[in-house]
């Protein structure tokens, strides 16, 4: 039985981190006249309202999105994530926050594919009714273990993966860096971004422990950790399997802005970048 609802952290600094990365991983695909698929492998609602009890809850988004939105930044990187939140918000007026899988069928072109799974019921619903008018899109309610390789190879032949679990299941890390391993093999040109919660236990460190000794291609790892005094979530990770090659001279710079603004305090936080780590 899952009961991880996105809308209770949509919006927070690992929204941030992830969707600010998606879309520059999206962009420097763009660059090649050439279609592709987007998949993301746990999809989501696409978007969700501030006003929602899930995000009034416990008001992640202050911590994240609120606290970058109306800045005057001419860094083009993060300014294009941005636009792209004004777009659904005029007049700087915060309503909604948009998911991975809205800011992924904004960002592609009329050729381009998009495939969702989504295994919750009412999220999958929720998400069908938010892209029903979408015919680059297909959503299926379906298990991501066990339906995610079997898209690949895809047909277009390049790919953005995204992998961005709930991780509510015991040994849900062990059963992300599985499915990568198997989903690299069956497609091993596909760009791969995978998320991860910093925890304060031995979970977090195996897990990226796993991924290291893959020797996947071009992998870039970042890190943001915002709190280490407490129990909970300290931050949050990314890897990403055949990164950009410019990523280091394209966002370094835009990476370190988000994290001066998002960041708690200097002595809790800090912001790990690397790349080409294979
Ligand atoms: C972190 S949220 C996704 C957020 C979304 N990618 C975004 O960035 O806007 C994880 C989602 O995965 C769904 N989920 C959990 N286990 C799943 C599985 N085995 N297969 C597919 N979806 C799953 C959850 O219901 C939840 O909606």
């Amino acid at each position: 039985m899952l009961s991880y609802r996105h809308g209770y952290h949509a919006g927070n600094a690992a929204d941030v981190l992830k969707h600010f990365m998606l879309l520059y991983v999206l962009d420097y695909i763009k660059k090649k006249d050439k279609n592709f698929i987007f998949i993301d492998s746990h999809a989501g609602a696409g978007k969700y309202s501030i006003s929602d009890p899930y995000m009034q809850k416990n008001k992640e988004y202050l911590q994240g999105i609120v606290k970058i939105f109306k800045i005057n930044n001419n860094d083009i990187f993060l300014k294009n994530y941005l636009d792209l939140i004004k777009s659904i918000n005029p007049n700087f007026d915060l309503k909604i926050y948009p998911g991975s899988c809205y800011l992924a069928a904004k960002s592609l072109r009329i050729n381009d594919k998009l495939h969702f799974l989504e295994l919750h019921t009412t999220e999958f619903l929720n998400l069908k009714k938010n892209f029903e008018d979408d015919s680059r899109i297909i959503i299926e309610n379906e298990d991501s273990y066990k339906r995610l390789s079997k898209l690949l190879p895809p047909k277009e032949k390049r790919a953005v993966i995204l992998i961005d679990p709930s991780y509510e299941l015991k040994d849900e890390y062990n059963k992300v860096s599985k499915m990568l391993s198997v989903c690299y093999k069956k497609f091993p040109l596909g760009v791969y971004i995978v998320w991860y919660p910093i925890l304060n236990n031995k979970k977090s460190e195996s897990f990226i422990l796993n991924i290291l000794k893959e020797n996947y291609k071009n992998l870039s790892h970042v890190q943001m950790i915002m709190d280490n005094s407490n129990d909970g979530m300290q931050g949050s990770g990314l890897f990403i399997v055949n990164c950009p090659w410019s990523v280091e001279k394209d966002i370094k710079k835009s990476l370190e802005t988000i994290f001066n603004y998002l960041k708690k305090s200097d002595d809790c936080s800090k912001l790990i970048f690397k790349n080409n780590i294979n």
